[in-house]
């Protein structure tokens, strides 16, 4: 974590920079940010807590921030809900609704939210340089919280145990709560038992798998319906990674199998690296491996995902960081620095692996489909456009421009035909020079985002990048959602099967987009635009 420190700017008076300020998703008002906690529904009301520096605009100080929504797009901030002090930083974890009153901390009637996050233990304090696992509590839904003065509940006394998702499980075992967390340098997600929230009995362990070769962070644990069938339960096992995702720096890798109430069990499918790439000697056997692993994203700015607890119906909607650890702290905005992906519901499907693998005993291994939460007020009427059964052969069609103060989503079905590619230019500068560029190529049946052009991308090294993912279409079609807000492009492809996000940084004037086609003819089957602010 120190490196994070040293890493980070010292800090003189920022200039504000409103421009970036997405205008669908959230950012704290005036300082930073990092991954999203305790994300639950409760009394109607979305809560984002947050890890967050309420003194400052890089990471450090860390606390929980606030913030709640009706509609997971427009977020009101709520003043720090858990601070550090001089004995512990605050770090990731989760909130339960407690309706039994297990704890003790609300009543029967009226439950309380109760936070299961990290202490980062200072030097003054008796654990100084451990991760332990500590309780606050809130009888009035959220707005305020108080500690528990017998924290921590749970210590390993390791200096890397941490990011505590709870959750309340009911099956064959009885009904319990059960934490996952990990010990982040073992590559290991830990898992415990308890029947107060205080008192934590060790359960089992899963790792090192698949990506391992930075520290298994921020992890999660939920059952899914495969293919919406409510007899054919699955449990997928979230694992954040950073180092070592496939784009480079932080993502987010999963497993879909078995939980007992116990122990998780990857199906033999979703396992790329049974005993992790680390195991893997040879270069390209390892570099193939990291591909097949299964990715919540394929862009470089989706960290740290995690789940909401209590959505009604059995939703199941994450949140992610959408940011990477390896420039986090010098993105190009202030006060305010980083900001949220968008909530995206999950499902699993069998049908989707073709997408991303194409490998025959793969094909019935379920695979998560993620599509953005946009249900809000209407698209803007103005800003709407709508393009149907036209064709596309070395030419472009130029999109709606980009609007100050506005989303704009584009949904678009393509059939590349003969084209050797099809391109989206987004944010793009008149005479050509800057855009970020999202291409699908049939030949080698990638998705491409590429922001080595973007903008400013010179604040830190490694942030021009273009990112690929393998997306191999359904009877010919490509299929897109793409949600372009002020600092981000997010693609949702072949219906959320596969995911891209990527942070950009464009020049004021740069809001031409545009569609093309090169080497051949492709059809525009669908074309939309639309915005949302
Ligand atoms: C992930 C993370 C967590 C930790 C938090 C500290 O981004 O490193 O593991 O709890 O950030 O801010």
């Amino acid at each position: 974590m120190s490196s994070r420190l040293d890493a980070a700017r010292p800090e003189t008076a920022p200039a504000v920079t409103t421009r970036f300020r997405p205008a669908i998703h959230f950012a704290a008002r005036d300082t930073w940010l990092n991954d999203p906690n305790g994300l639950v529904f409760h009394n109607g009301l979305y809560h984002l807590f947050f890890q967050n520096n309420p003194y400052g605009s890089v990471w450090g100080n860390m606390s929980w921030g606030h913030a709640t929504s009706r509609d997971l797009l427009h977020w009101t901030e709520h003043p720090v809900a858990i601070a550090c002090d001089e004995t512990e930083d605050i770090f990731s974890g989760s909130v339960v609704v407690d309706h039994g009153n297990t704890s003790g901390f609300g009543t029967a009637d009226e439950p309380a939210l109760v936070a299961i996050y990290t202490s980062a233990f200072k030097a003054p304090s008796e654990h100084g340089g451990t991760q332990a696992q500590s309780l606050a509590y809130s009888t009035d839904g959220g707005m305020t919280w108080r500690k528990y003065t017998a924290n921590p509940v749970l210590t390993r006394n390791s200096a890397n145990f941490r990011d505590p998702k709870v959750f309340r499980y009911e099956g064959g075992q009885g009904a319990f709560w059960v934490m996952v967390a990990v010990e982040a340098q073992q590559q290991k997600v830990v898992l415990y038992r308890s029947d107060d929230l205080k008192s934590w009995d060790f359960l089992s362990d899963f790792g090192p798998a698949n990506a391992d070769s930075g520290e298994w962070e921020c992890p999660d644990l939920f059952p899914l319906p495969v293919d919406g069938d409510p007899d054919t339960v699955k449990w997928v096992l979230i694992v954040n990674i950073n180092p070592g995702a496939v784009a480079g720096g932080s993502g987010g890798q999963y497993f879909v199998g078995q939980f007992n109430g116990a122990r998780f069990v990857p199906d033999a499918g979703s396992l790329a690296a049974p005993a992790g790439l680390s195991s893997i000697a040879d270069a390209g056997a390892r570099s193939a491996a990291l591909q097949q692993c299964l990715w919540l994203d394929w862009g470089r700015d989706c960290y740290a995902s995690v789940s909401f607890s209590e959505v009604p119906d059995g939703r199941r909607i994450i949140i992610g960081w959408m940011n990477n650890w390896d420039y986090a702290n010098e993105l190009p905005t202030a006060p305010w620095r980083s900001s949220m992906t968008l909530a995206r519901e999950l499902s699993l499907s069998t049908a989707g692996r073709t997408a991303v693998a194409g490998s025959a005993p793969l094909l019935q291994q379920p695979v998560l489909i993620q599509q953005p939460v946009l249900a809000g007020p209407p698209a803007e009427a103005m800003g709407t456009f709508e393009l149907r059964d036209s064709e596309l052969r070395d030419s472009a069609v130029r999109l709606p421009d980009a609007v100050p103060g506005s989303a704009h989503i584009i949904e678009a079905e393509i059939r590349p035909g003969n084209a050797g590619r099809v391109d989206f230019l987004l944010h793009g500068s008149s005479d050509g020079r800057e855009g970020t560029v999202l291409s699908y190529h049939p030949g080698s049946a990638t998705l491409t985002l590429d922001r080595r052009h973007s903008g400013d991308t010179g604040f830190h090294t490694k942030f021009a990048s273009a990112e690929s993912a393998p997306l191999v279409l359904e009877d010919g079609i490509l299929k897109l959602l793409v949600v372009v807000d002020h600092c981000s492009v997010e693609v949702f492809a072949q219906g959320g099967r596969v995911v891209l996000t990527d942070l950009i940084f464009p020049e004021a004037g740069s809001r031409e987009n545009r569609l093309s086609a090169e080497g051949g003819t492709a059809t525009i089957l669908k074309l939309a635009v639309s915005t949302r602010s």
